[in-house]
């Protein structure tokens, strides 16, 4: 059965939300991309480096995602990092397009000066004691669409994995992504390939699945405010089809989610946090947009949970 994933989601990955997804069936996740300077300049007991680098006792297959472009400093992180006995894998991040981290050569800056991804890839291969994988978008732009090249490169210096976001960096999130350089990656290398972009329903994972042939699939916003995505598709793969959440199974995660962050970040950035989050949640039913615009000005937890509780009151009564 092919693996189903959690995407690495800066801001959004944190144990909290991968632990809700494991519960849902997801295979493997990954952490939240971690700068291999900020990690090896920061105080270690620093809490942001604290948060992101935590791995929750019950996540049971958690890689770690490294992004910088120095191949030196990128080794030595995945050195201390993989020796600590903490994740099941290093992951190198050459996709992100964000302007500040591509145009300093960083993420999906890296797939224009594929000569220094090479050098990562190698020097982070020699240093790294766990499996090391390498998450690609398909070029910078239309006119230079390098990925087979680079998957090649990758598995030469040793990658163990690879998954390939289907759209270039100038794309960002528009367009849709090509599944159809996907299934060209799975082709040309040995190694398993990871299939990303644009997998919001279970039909959507299969059909893409099946027709690239990846070794997995990896979702990303399509699990925002839906760990349920990843039952279905493990439900739809053994040829069952499972009912989406109620209306209570819905609050009740959460609120849980809310719990889960109030135990662990400081009120204000767990009630700031939370608002994308229960946004997401209750995505597509009837009064989401006025009760988002509620919460958003709450900034008392028990407040939050009074008004879901409001919410799903009314709303069941509507069934
Ligand atoms: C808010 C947000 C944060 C992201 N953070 C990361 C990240 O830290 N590392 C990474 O490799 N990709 C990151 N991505 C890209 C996703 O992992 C994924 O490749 C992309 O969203 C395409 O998948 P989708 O169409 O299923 O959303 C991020 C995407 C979003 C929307």
């Amino acid at each position: 059965m092919i693996s189903v994933r959690l995407a690495p989601l800066a801001g959004i990955t944190d144990w909290p939300f991968r632990l809700l997804c494991f519960e849902q069936g997801c295979d493997c996740a990954y952490t939240e991309m971690v700068s291999a300077m900020g990690y090896l300049c920061a105080p270690r007991n620093h809490p942001a480096t604290v948060s992101l680098l935590h791995r929750d006792a019950r996540e049971p297959r958690l890689i770690l995602q490294l992004f910088g472009k120095e191949a030196d400093l990128m080794a030595r992180a995945a050195e201390e990092l993989s020796a600590c006995g903490r994740y099941d894998g290093i992951d190198l991040n050459m996709g992100c397009p964000a302007h500040k981290v591509a145009s300093s050569g960083e993420g999906s800056g890296l797939m224009r000066t594929p000569e220094n991804a090479v050098r990562i890839m190698s020097a982070v291969v020699k240093a790294s004691r766990l499996p090391v994988s390498v998450k690609f978008r398909l070029g910078w732009d239309d006119s230079s669409i390098n990925v087979v090249e680079l998957a090649k490169a990758a598995e030469d210096c040793g990658v163990r994995e690879i998954t390939v976001h289907g759209r270039t960096r100038m794309q960002q999130y528009s367009g849709s992504a090509d599944w159809s350089w996907i299934a060209r990656v799975k082709e040309s290398v040995g190694i398993p390939v990871m299939g990303n972009g644009d997998l919001f329903s279970a039909e959507d994972a299969i059909r893409q699945a099946a027709e690239s042939g990846v070794d997995g699939v990896m979702l990303a916003r399509g699990a925002l405010g839906n760990p349920w995505l990843f039952g279905q598709i493990k439900a739809r793969l053994a040829g069952e089809v499972i009912a989406g959440p109620t209306l209570h199974q819905r609050i009740e995660t959460a609120l849980r989610h809310y719990d889960m962050l109030l135990s662990w970040k400081v009120k204000r950035v767990a009630v700031n946090e939370m608002r994308k989050h229960i946004g997401w949640y209750i995505h597509g039913m009837r009064g989401a947009a006025q009760m988002r615009a509620r919460i958003n000005l709450m900034e008392e937890p028990e407040q939050v949970r009074e008004a879901l509780l409001t919410f799903e009151h009314e709303a069941s009564k509507e069934l």
